[in-house]
């Protein structure tokens, strides 16, 4: 017994001393020397000061849109990286209504001249989640206007056409006139607070089709993780089609089964973008290094994949949209992108501690899709990366392992909702 207390702690003190080297700016061995090394080691730079990046959710107000800047503009060295929810909105609209038009012959499935949809809401207070609302409301011609804007409420039960956040749309196609409704919309969270539900929604698409089944004729939502839970509980079987946002592989491969589309957000630049911004940050070079000019090992994206809005300081991925026409380009959704998928040199670019937390290890797209990929690009751009996944519900949960900031040279957050950004500086301010 004694003995063993004395080896545990032996084996304390060797660890306290090892951590101790590893965060010595002296210790060349640590790799800290480099010439191009501005930011050192962990210990020399305050924790306030370090490269931040927010990815995935922006920091905004959820009520009203508006962009936090005081959490965007952190320190000089803070970004966020997401993608153009209006592009990709308007693209997912339009994949829906060219459907609708290219298959009109068969799309009214009883023949009632009203051609029905359900929609899915992943998050009421999510900027992608409501421009994903609006874009597919705009294209059908089901939208209302509220404060200057398309409205991105949910609307509960429609059949009868009678809900005030949509009115009913048009089409003319095939020589005839149909009426186009938004049969049934919810935000699918679920009893525990996590938004973007896969689960919530396939109990969901249970519900509406025992009450008003065959007056389904499309099914859309704002993810694939909503989407193909509801094409696998109903759709399918159904040969109802069904859009999503996101093309993880699931849904992509679905397609081949009738799952109708889905957009690629190119989470392959988004998760390369994430890690970039901060290696930049940390090697002390220009923000746009390996991003719009090619770095020393000829990574470079061109400007048809990405747009960086400096006011904001964001950067945004272009959507694809991803249907039977061309899905077989997009099979592997964590392969990472060619133009950027040249290792950096240790010498140069030597290795750094990054702190990156999902907010939902359980989000389908999140975790099939962007954090494999996020683990591709650590080892190309020599990032060593902590990656911990909340529960979707509560910011403390994350925040509550984020104990030793000073570990870290760099931080990457996707908050559980985009208000929340404070919760995680305080921690940085301390
Ligand atoms: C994705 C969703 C995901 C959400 C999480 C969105 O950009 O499309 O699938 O659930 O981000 O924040």
């Amino acid at each position: 017994m004694k003995k063993k207390i004395i080896s545990m702690a032996m084996v304390t003190v060797l660890s306290l001393s090892l951590a101790a080297c590893g965060s010595n700016p002296d210790n060349s061995s640590s790799g800290n020397s480099g010439s191009s090394d501005k930011k050192g080691s962990s210990s020399e730079v305050a924790n306030k000061d370090k490269p931040l990046v927010w990815f995935n959710r922006q920091p905004s107000n959820s009520s009203t849109g508006e962009l936090d800047m005081t959490a965007l503009s952190y320190n000089d060295d803070t970004y966020y990286v997401g993608f153009d929810a209006n592009q990709g909105a308007e693209l997912q609209g339009t994949m829906v209504s060219d459907y609708i038009k290219n298959n009109i012959d068969k799309i009214d499935r009883n023949g009632d001249g009203v051609i029905g949809y359900v929609l899915a809401i992943g998050d009421i207070g999510h900027n992608d989640s409501i421009a994903r609302t609006r874009g597919v409301r705009k294209a059908l011609g089901t939208g209302v206007e509220k404060d200057g804007d398309t409205n991105s409420d949910p609307v509960g039960t429609n059949t009868d056409g009678s809900a005030s956040a949509v009115k009913d749309g048009e089409i003319e196609a095939g020589g005839k006139k149909y009426v186009v409704r938004e049969l049934a919309s919810q935000e699918m969270k679920n009893s525990a607070g996590a938004t973007w539900d896969a689960a919530t929604a396939g109990n969901a698409i249970g519900t509406w089709s025992s009450s008003f089944g065959d007056s389904i004729d499309i099914v859309v939502s704002n993810n694939d993780g909503m989407g193909m839970s509801m094409f696998n509980a109903w759709s399918k079987d159904n040969k109802v089609p069904t859009f999503g946002y996101d093309a993880n592989n699931d849904a992509v491969a679905a397609i081949a089964d009738g799952y109708g589309g889905t957009i690629s957000q190119h989470a392959d630049v988004q998760a390369y973008l994430t890690l970039r911004v901060l290696r930049n940050a940390l090697d002390g070079a220009d923000i746009d290094t390996g991003i719009g000019t090619a770095d020393d090992a000829g990574n470079v994206l061109s400007d048809d994949v990405y747009v960086f809005d400096s006011e904001h300081r964001s950067y945004y991925a272009l959507n694809v949209a991803v249907t039977s026409e061309n899905y077989q380009d997009f099979t592997d959704s964590t392969k990472v992108y060619e133009p950027v998928s040249k290792q950096l040199d240790k010498g140069s670019h030597a290795s750094k501690k990054v702190w990156l937390n999902i907010y939902n290890a359980s989000d389908n797209f999140l975790s099939s899709t962007y954090q494999p990929l996020l683990q591709n690009y650590d080892d190309l751009l020599n990032l060593e990366v902590d990656y911990i996944g909340g529960d979707g519900q509560t910011e403390s949960n994350i925040t509550n392992r984020l104990g030793n900031p000073s570990q870290y040279d760099a931080f990457a957050i996707n908050m559980v909702k985009t208000d929340n950004a404070a919760s995680y500086t305080a921690l940085l301010n301390q």
